[in-house]
């Protein structure tokens, strides 16, 4: 028995000291990792074994970074979108954001939705971006969306999610050991890999030696093997 990665989710880090190592700016490290974003979802689009790639981009508590470097972030993901519908299209990937969207500029917002309509009929891999995303945020505001319905389940909270999917591999890269806010629900049963690679050098080779490794673990989800 082999697992099968259907749903990867990965926290992007390192950008920043990746930048540093090489005498460069801040911003000059999240253009590499957009191409690192790139790669790996034309990576992950050619496996069909792989169903879903979440990615962390922007997380509620990214605001609180100096106003320039946010606003290159928001920038860097306008472009990314733009530039990347034919990706998209040309690989049949879906694109589906998830977060509190409300926040981001009306120009931003329209790029979201434009490649979000454009490739809703895709069904290849689905590429999703976590957009001022927070898992507790998540969880609130999906509770909150229920609260005149009656007693809430862990189904109906869990359906009501931006995300209802549950993560199989999680990765983080940039060497530390945490999950700052992402998926907190989704990554009840996923199986956590943690690399000191930061996000602009995280190669293909890497995720492939991970997905390895994801494969011959034994997971219960709580029973007996
Ligand atoms: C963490 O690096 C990275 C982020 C703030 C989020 C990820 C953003 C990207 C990969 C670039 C843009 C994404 C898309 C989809 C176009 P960090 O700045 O926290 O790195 P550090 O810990 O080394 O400072």
């Amino acid at each position: 028995m082999s697992n099968r990665p259907s749903h990867i989710a990965i926290i992007m880090d390192g950008n920043g000291r990746w930048a540093e190592s090489q005498g460069k700016s801040r911003t000059n490290g999240h253009e590499r990792g957009a191409e690192t974003v790139r790669t790996m979802t034309t990576f992950c689009s050619d496996h069909p074994e792989i169903d879903r790639l979440s990615l962390y981009a922007f997380s509620t508590e990214n605001w609180k970074r100096p106003k320039l470097e946010v606003e290159f972030l928001m920038k860097l993901l306008e472009r990314y979108l733009k530039n990347e519908l034919p990706t998209y299209l040309d690989g049949n990937i879906r694109f589906e954001p998830i977060g509190d969207l409300t926040h981001f500029s009306k120009s931003l917002r329209k790029v979201i939705d434009t490649v979000q309509n454009e490739t809703a009929n895709c069904n290849g891999l689905v590429q999703s971006l976590a957009l001022n995303y927070g898992g507790r945020d998540e969880i609130v505001r999906a509770a909150n969306a229920l609260r005149e319905s009656g007693p809430l389940s862990v189904e109906s909270l869990g359906n009501a999610l931006d995300c209802p999917y549950d993560i199989d591999l999680l990765i983080r890269t940039g060497g530390d050991h945490r999950l700052s806010n992402f998926l907190l629900w989704q990554a009840s049963y996923a199986e956590l890999f943690f690399t000191d690679t930061l996000w602009p050098e995280f190669s293909v080779n890497e995720l492939e030696s991970i997905i390895k490794k994801f494969k011959t673990v034994e997971r219960r989800f709580g029973g007996l093997n």
